[in-house]
């Protein structure tokens, strides 16, 4: 059944007090090259939109009265959910959490109450979340698998949306995505703060390639690290307090299993090999192993400074890789260690015969090469001549808000704030990201079968590969279906 949507009338113009939206059709503003961007304003101008279009110049939001303030909730909490509610206390206020860990969920009410100085509501079940009137956003940061569901069903129930990264776990999901953002017009932001954050420094690799220091660009090079291989992990009884049947949702029913020995540092305190916290990243059932984890961020950057915003590779070649266990037919033929790519490198062709390499060996980050140069970005740094050379040839003033289309938000959650009250879609907008991730879920399909994919970035299809097609999409279980 199609649920119903109302359509708004009203304006909103920017800086008007917060009210509780409604589902609005929106315009839609997708990452555009500069001039396309351009064109896309002066269009809506000429039909009177462009007031609530144009960013506003006063972007910090800290000021606002209270009033002013969008009221979220969180979804998942454990790790990265917390990230970014804490990054987000400046912007709005939490008036309730979800995560089906009772012991994540209570921890984590008391360090937002503790923080905000209120209480939030908490819930086993996000769907309780969604049910209120009062929550205009959602933060997703449950496990990949579930992102789309609790995703759409936020966006039907008239709240905005800021997703983890990556967005999906099948190319179908993104496609999926996309319609109801279009249809139910809620302001959709995804979680790759690497075009918001760490001081700006991919934004200015993006400018050092528009204004052509590198000559026309060649090669692409995104290193993003081998993924952990784990030994044999046996069934283990279900934690307390965890609800393994709804951790698990819409993927296929399987026993929980864990190894005693805990991990330690960054997402630790979990079991260090598991089917469950943090480590779901390694099986495909749940993500896509480094590739969408870490992909999701340095592809995203190499295809919006190659302007691939809205295309795709013609080819993807896996050139080497080893997977941990024996595949089937693109399955993994057995069930009890992790099973996505250890070591890999990808080859995918991009529109003007640039080549894009995906790769776990190396640095950890971007490596442009181009005509007349090359240069290296990631979290930490941005390193090689064309960045030395900006000393004596500083890039245009206003090249770096050039390309992220205005003053660069405070963070990724302003961004977002600043997105919801103009209504126009944010920085990490749903279409880039996807066309993007195509890539990285096109790498674990070609390696899962074993041979090079023909990619049809207009169809959005994988071209004469019946098998490979398959791919695109997952059944859910059932009872976890997605209604759309
Ligand atoms: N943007 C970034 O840099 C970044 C960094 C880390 C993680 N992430 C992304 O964030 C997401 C979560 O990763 P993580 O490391 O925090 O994982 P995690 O396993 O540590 O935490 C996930 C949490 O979601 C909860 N959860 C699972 N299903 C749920 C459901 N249906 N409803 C409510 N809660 C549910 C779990 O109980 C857990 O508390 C992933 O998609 C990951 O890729 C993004």
């Amino acid at each position: 059944m199609q649920p119903l949507i109302l359509c708004v009338p009203q304006r909103l113009e920017i800086g008007a007090p917060f009210t509780h939206f409604s589902h609005q059709r929106l315009p839609i503003m997708r990452s555009l090259p500069p001039n396309s961007r351009r064109q896309f304003l002066q269009s809506l101008a000429a039909a009177g939109t462009a007031g609530i279009l144009i960013r506003s110049p006063r972007r910090a939001l800290g000021n606002q009265s209270a009033n002013d303030r969008p009221v979220f909730a969180t979804i998942g909490l454990r790790n990265q959910g917390w990230e970014i509610t804490g990054k987000s206390f400046k912007f709005a206020d939490f008036a309730a959490l979800a995560d089906i860990d009772a012991n994540v969920l209570a921890e984590n009410v008391e360090k937002v109450e503790k923080r905000q100085g209120k209480k939030p509501d908490a819930y086993s079940d996000y769907r309780k979340v969604l049910d209120r009137k009062d929550i205009d956003a959602v933060m997703i940061a449950t496990p990949d698998h579930w992102h789309t569901k609790i995703a759409v069903e936020a966006m039907y129930a008239g709240k905005d949306v800021y997703c983890e990264k990556p967005l999906t776990l099948t190319i179908d999901e993104g496609k999926l995505i996309e319609k109801v953002v279009k249809e139910t017009g809620r302001v959709f932001q995804v979680g790759t703060m690497q075009r918001t954050e760490l001081e700006q420094r991919f934004l200015q690799a993006i400018a050092l390639i528009r204004h052509g220091r590198i000559g026309t660009v060649k090669k692409v090079t995104c290193g993003i690290d081998a993924m952990e291989a784990s030994p044999q992990i046996p069934v283990a009884p279900v934690p307390e307090g965890l609800d393994w049947d709804f951790w698990l949702g819409p993927a296929p029913e399987v026993a929980y299993r864990a190894l005693p020995e805990l991990r330690v540092g960054y997402g630790g305190g979990v079991p260090l090999y598991s089917n469950c916290h943090y480590s779901f990243r390694n099986w495909h059932e749940y993500s896509g192993g480094k590739l969408t984890d870490w992909g999701a961020h340095h592809v995203d950057i190499a295809c919006w400074a190659l302007g691939a915003t809205e295309t795709g590779p013609s080819k993807v070649t896996p050139v080497q890789y080893s997977l941990p266990v024996e595949y089937k037919d693109g399955y993994p033929t057995v069930d009890d260690r992790y099973n996505a790519a250890t070591t890999f490198r990808i080859r995918a062709e991009m529109p003007g015969g640039v080549e894009l390499i995906i790769t776990s060996e190396g640095d950890n980050g971007i490596l442009f090469e181009g005509t007349e140069g090359r240069f290296f970005v990631n979290r930490g740094r941005i390193s090689g001549k064309p960045v030395e050379d900006l000393k004596d040839n500083p890039l245009p003033e206003g090249a770096i808000e050039e390309v992220y289309g205005g003053p660069v938000s405070e963070n990724h959650t302003a961004n977002f704030v600043e997105a919801m009250k103009s209504r126009k879609q944010p920085i990490s907008d749903v279409w880039s990201h996807n066309r993007m991730l195509e890539i990285c879920h096109l790498s674990n399909i070609a390696m899962r079968l074993g041979r090079e994919l023909q990619w049809d970035p207009v169809k959005r299809e994988i071209v004469g590969d019946d098998q490979a097609n398959a791919f695109l999409s997952r059944e859910s279980r059932k009872g976890y279906e997605i209604n759309a």
